[in-house]
């Protein structure tokens, strides 16, 4: 008998979509801003106001950015950048700390990488090195390493 992969099914919603309510994607997002630890972020390592990070939402930065829901309830969210000066787009994905291990960001990858395919871009992960679930995660999701950057701080 085969037996039939039983992955949890997921959907992705685009962020500020309409017949959702704004501000409830406001405050979904902050709270997934909330659980970030530095060492998982390259860019962002302070949180920002509530004001910046709503001024942030409204002003639609990503190409593409949706909450990853299951059951109709968001476990998480998933982006890809606009191109940068270098043509490339980043992704990132985030899942709510009480929903992980349960295979939501590696279907949310998926995802991306089906999306990605279907427009005709390669996608780049920037990870902090410290940040070992993530590289894990995107081995794992088929990416492959193509430079250490270093950064000096002034
Ligand atoms: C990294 C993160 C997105 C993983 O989300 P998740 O839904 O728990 O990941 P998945 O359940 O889909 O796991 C997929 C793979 O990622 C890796 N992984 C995830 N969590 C891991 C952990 N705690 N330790 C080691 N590997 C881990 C594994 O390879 C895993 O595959 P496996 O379960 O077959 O071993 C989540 O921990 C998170 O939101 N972290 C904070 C934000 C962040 O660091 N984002 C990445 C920056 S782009």
């Amino acid at each position: 008998m085969i037996k039939l992969e039983d992955r949890i099914q997921i959907s992705m919603r685009p962020v500020i979509h309409p017949g959702y309510n704004i501000d409830s994607d406001i405050e979904i997002l902050w709270q997934l801003l909330k659980e970030r630890r530095p060492s998982e972020s390259i860019s962002h390592t302070e949180m920002p106001t509530y004001e910046d990070h709503t001024r942030f939402v409204l002003n639609r930065p990503y190409l593409r950015w949706y909450f990853i829901v299951h059951n109709n309830e968001p476990v998480g969210a998933a982006y890809i950048t606009h191109e940068d000066a270098f043509k490339q787009h980043y992704v990132g994905v985030a899942v709510f700390k009480n929903q992980r291990r349960k295979g939501y960001a590696s279907m949310a990858i998926d995802y991306l990488k089906w999306e990605a395919e279907q427009i005709g871009i390669s996608l780049v992960a920037n990870i902090n090195p410290a940040n070992k679930k993530s590289i894990a995660l995107f081995k794992q999701a088929g990416f492959n390493i193509i430079q250490h950057s270093y950064k000096f701080n002034v």
